[in-house]
């Protein structure tokens, strides 16, 4: 992380401080999870109060069953829940599932899409062809044998691959609006397209709302582009800042794990992280929560939107909800997958670590999150921390 590695020592609200005692305001925000802040009183007593009674108990608990209701009401569509501890692993059962109740080998996915760290997903993240190249060395390279890609709302294709039998397509696994790589939404009509072939063809459609769940709404993805996953995989904020990770969705796919499909994991389910579930689920259940989020990330977009238009250069700034991205590119109109690719992040990276000296902490790559803890005066704060540190970075770049 340039200029070197930060250090925090703790953080409260929508603030984080560093070992050197530099307030930050965080739009980090642990990756995402921290939707309430740091430290919310909430979770805090939650964790307080089970971590007195026990944290795992290797059996059944209440804490799964009140906090898989919750889901159940939360997301529209969800029959059941299954409990694990980070969004790779629930990706990994979620297409187990989809492979079980298909017959189906291979899955498909798009470019730019990130779903995890494990061998078998982490392919075509970076890559602008249309092959799934793996990511990292060490990497297993016949994972890429299991995998179609496909360009990001690029429906024709789609069908293309799922009405050919010879592609063995169990499941298609969607990020519902592409927050890894510029928090491009969906084209309109794209995702009921996806469902539709997905019903043609019997194929499992999997929404991985790591990112989009509980954060562009209550009900995620789900909710505000009112097309029905057959499952939903959940993480990040679902917690507030606890391990926890979940697949939800339909009874008959789900249930499959009693017969035969194995689900595994020490700590999945564990009573410390369902209390913290439940009572960020309960906060984030209040009146206009989603309102507000919406109404200051708008603020935020249009402030950071207006120094950039009257600086010497360009950039795209858009929010989805409580995800704001800023991308640092002249192309006209929002970031598709290939003007993201290619946007001046050398720019950006140096305008990180001015904002750092104007005391913002923002992740690399262009994307913010907000949380139910940032507020008008944050918001401020933050646009004007843009206006000193694009000046600066555009008079460094100057001959
Ligand atoms: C959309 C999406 N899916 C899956 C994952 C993997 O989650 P985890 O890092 O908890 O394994 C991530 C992580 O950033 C993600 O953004």
């Amino acid at each position: 992380m340039p200029p070197h590695p930060l250090f925090f020592t703790h953080g409260l609200g929508s603030r984080l401080w560093d070992v050197d005692g530099h307030e930050y305001i965080d739009y980090v925000l642990g990756w995402g999870p921290l939707i309430l802040g740091s430290s919310h009183p909430r979770i805090v007593e939650a964790l307080r109060d089970q971590a007195g009674r026990g944290t795992t108990f290797g059996a059944g608990h209440d804490w799964e069953y009140e906090v898989a209701e919750q889901i159940v009401d939360i997301i529209p569509g969800v029959q059941r829940v299954l409990w694990s501890n980070t969004g790779s692993e629930a990706v990994q059962v979620a297409l187990r599932l989809a492979r079980a109740s298909t017959g189906r080998q291979r899955f498909l996915k798009f470019s730019g899409h990130y779903h995890g760290w494990s061998d078998a997903v982490l392919l075509g993240y970076r890559s602008l062809g249309q092959l799934p190249m793996p990511e990292s060395r060490g990497q297993s390279s016949r994972a890429a044998d299991d995998v179609a890609l496909v360009a990001w709302n690029d429906a024709d294709e789609v069908r293309k691959v799922l009405t050919d039998p010879t592609q063995d397509i169990a499941a298609v696994l969607v990020e519902p609006v592409l927050c890894n790589s510029g928090v491009i939404a969906p084209e309109p009509g794209f995702l009921e397209r996806l469902r539709e072939v997905c019903d043609e063809t019997s194929t499992v459609l999997i929404f991985d709302e790591v990112i989009t769940g509980f954060r562009v709404a209550y009900g995620g993805a789900v909710e505000r582009f009112h097309v029905q996953p057959d499952l939903v995989v959940l993480g990040k904020a679902i917690a507030g800042g606890l391990p926890l990770s979940a697949v939800a969705g339909r009874g008959d796919l789900i249930d499959q794990v009693t017969v035969g499909v194995v689900h595994a994991g020490t700590l999945n389910g564990n009573p410390l992280v369902l209390a913290a579930a439940a009572a960020t689920l309960d906060e984030l259940g209040r009146p206009d929560t989603y309102e507000c989020l919406e109404r200051r990330a708008a603020t935020l977009v249009n402030g950071i939107a207006v120094v950039f238009d009257s600086a010497a250069f360009s950039a795209t700034v858009h929010n989805v909800g409580a995800i704001v991205q800023v991308t640092p590119t002249s192309s006209i109109g929002l970031p598709t997958f290939s003007t993201y690719m290619g946007a001046d992040w050398k720019f950006y990276n140096e305008l990180i670590v001015a904002l750092l000296r104007r005391g913002i902490f923002v992740m690399p790559g262009g994307r913010m999150y907000l949380s139910t803890e940032h507020s008008d005066e944050d918001i401020a704060a933050t646009v004007d921390a843009f206006s000193g540190a694009v000046e600066e970075v555009v008079n460094s770049c100057k001959p």
